[in-house]
């Protein structure tokens, strides 16, 4: 990796306004490079303006690789498609968190502290309570982590940042279902700890004090995957706003919030259940996708196809490509038709042979198949953002410890391009308009 401190490293060298800069070039293990601008503004008095920052790294990171062009993702440096195949979602959040895989003695100990926490403060019962019974699950989720807080409001330590991050990740299945629960006017479930990460949430959604429920072990892998595909995917909206918020020292819990609220945006996280609903409109009108295909190229109306596009993978989303495969394998095992995976099947067949979606680089991204698999889990659709949510929980957390310890860390504060009305005097009220 060149250093641009070292002094081989090459640079950049810019003029404008009669002035010139020469600026480092920065690289990463992926030979990636990027223009070091620190000294921009202090040197040549200007900025750089990149609206949805789709040309600016806000950060150094070690925790994913993403070459949207190929199709690649890897975490800490493992393809996605091993981990998939292979690893289990405890795994791979200990391989974010920590950046290595787990030893079976610490995978063992992990699983079993996230064991050990899943339980809420009996209180939190009454913040549910205080909701309304039609809460959709996303914001109660986001407002049940922030509240989480008030919980363990002990100084930062290396310890107690410890016992957050188990906290966490053992509490946030218990929260979902809480919030889903909530929602249903059903009682709330206690955790089972002989049971694992996904069975558990399995039980507390499903289950009823009433009679004895039995998670199907194809549902639990079926999620454990989907949890696995979700868990980090670097510097996405709503990492980059735990990475900000968690810059301002807020606490994690806190940061952890933000990022929920910013994954619920239809654009992010909540496009998993657009994409049902939109396959159910196609369906209610009629089954006509290439109708449809033809209303979201000619940009009517919110008429975009969801799940298609990212603003990173330009050739094809890898998450998106075994998702399909494993929707198909579920359903198949569940004995479930799907006229949602008919339509979206067309769907993507037309949309991939249309110069518009080609021209675009437009092609399915994880969202688009997620749905179907988690509709045939059983999930409901207002909870399928949610789900997400779990799944991303430790991508969250691995950024923003790294965030924490990375000396380049300043509290985010970007500036602005100012395009308001220059200095004027005061109107007084009976001279106004
Ligand atoms: N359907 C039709 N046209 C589209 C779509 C789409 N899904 N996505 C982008 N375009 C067009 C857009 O109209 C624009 O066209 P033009 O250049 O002719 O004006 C061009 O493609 C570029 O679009 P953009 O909005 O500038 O691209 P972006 O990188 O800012 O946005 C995106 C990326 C994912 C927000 C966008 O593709 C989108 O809205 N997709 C649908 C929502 C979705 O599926 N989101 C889930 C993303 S993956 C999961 C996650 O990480 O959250």
């Amino acid at each position: 990796m060149t250093d641009a401190n070292t002094p081989a490293a090459r640079t950049v060298r810019l003029e404008a306004e009669g002035k010139s800069l020469n600026m480092p070039l920065v690289e990463g293990t992926e030979a990636e490079l990027g223009i070091d601008i620190a000294k921009l503004r202090s040197s040549l008095g200007m900025i750089t303006l990149d609206p949805g920052f789709g040309n600016s790294g806000a950060c150094r990171s070690a925790v994913t690789f993403i070459d949207g062009d190929l199709g690649i993702l890897r975490y800490r440096g493992y393809p996605i498609e091993e981990l998939a195949e292979r690893s289990t979602f405890l795994e791979v959040a200990w391989l974010l968190i920590h950046g290595e895989l787990p030893t079976k003695a610490e995978l063992d100990g992990f699983a079993n502290s996230v064991t050990h926490h899943t339980m809420l403060n009996e209180n939190f019962g009454r913040f549910f309570e205080g909701l309304p019974t039609d809460a959709h699950p996303m914001p109660a989720c986001a407002a049940a982590i922030g509240a989480l807080a008030t919980f363990y409001q002990q100084p930062e330590t290396e310890q107690n940042v410890r016992d957050t991050v188990t906290r966490l990740i053992a509490k946030m299945p218990t929260i979902a279902a809480y919030s889903y629960k909530h929602s249903v006017g059903q009682p709330f479930m206690y955790p089972k700890n002989q049971l694992d990460y996904c069975q558990n949430f399995f039980y507390m959604m499903f289950g009823t004090p009433c009679e004895d429920f039995v998670v199907d072990p194809v549902l639990a892998r079926a999620v454990d995957l989907l949890f696995i595909l979700h868990a980090d995917h670097e510097q996405n909206c709503s990492t980059s706003t735990v990475r900000v918020v968690g810059s301002s020292r807020a606490n994690l819990f806190a940061s952890i919030s933000a990022g929920i609220s910013a994954l619920w945006g239809p654009l992010h996280g909540g496009a998993n259940q657009q994409v049902i609903e939109m396959l159910d409109h196609i369906e209610a009108e009629g089954g006509d996708v290439a109708r449809f295909v033809e209303d979201a190229k000619s940009k009517k109306g919110s008429s975009r196809l969801m799940g298609f596009g990212h603003r990173v993978y330009k050739n094809f989303d890898p998450r998106a490509s075994i998702l399909k495969k494993s929707c198909g394998e579920v359903l198949n095992k569940l004995g479930i038709q799907s006229r949602q995976l008919e339509i979206a099947i067309k769907l993507e067949e037309t949309a991939l042979k249309d110069d518009y979606f080609i021209s675009h680089k437009l092609y399915p991204n994880v969202d688009f198949y997620s749905g179907i698999i988690y509709k045939a889990l059983g999930i409901p659709i207002n909870m399928f953002t949610v789900m997400f949510a779990i799944g991303r929980l430790p991508g969250w957390i691995a950024h923003w410890l790294e965030m924490r310890k990375d000396p380049d860390t300043r509290i985010v504060r970007p500036r602005q391009i100012y395009t308001g009305a220059t200095k004027r005097p005061y109107v007084p009220m009976n001279k106004r308009g």
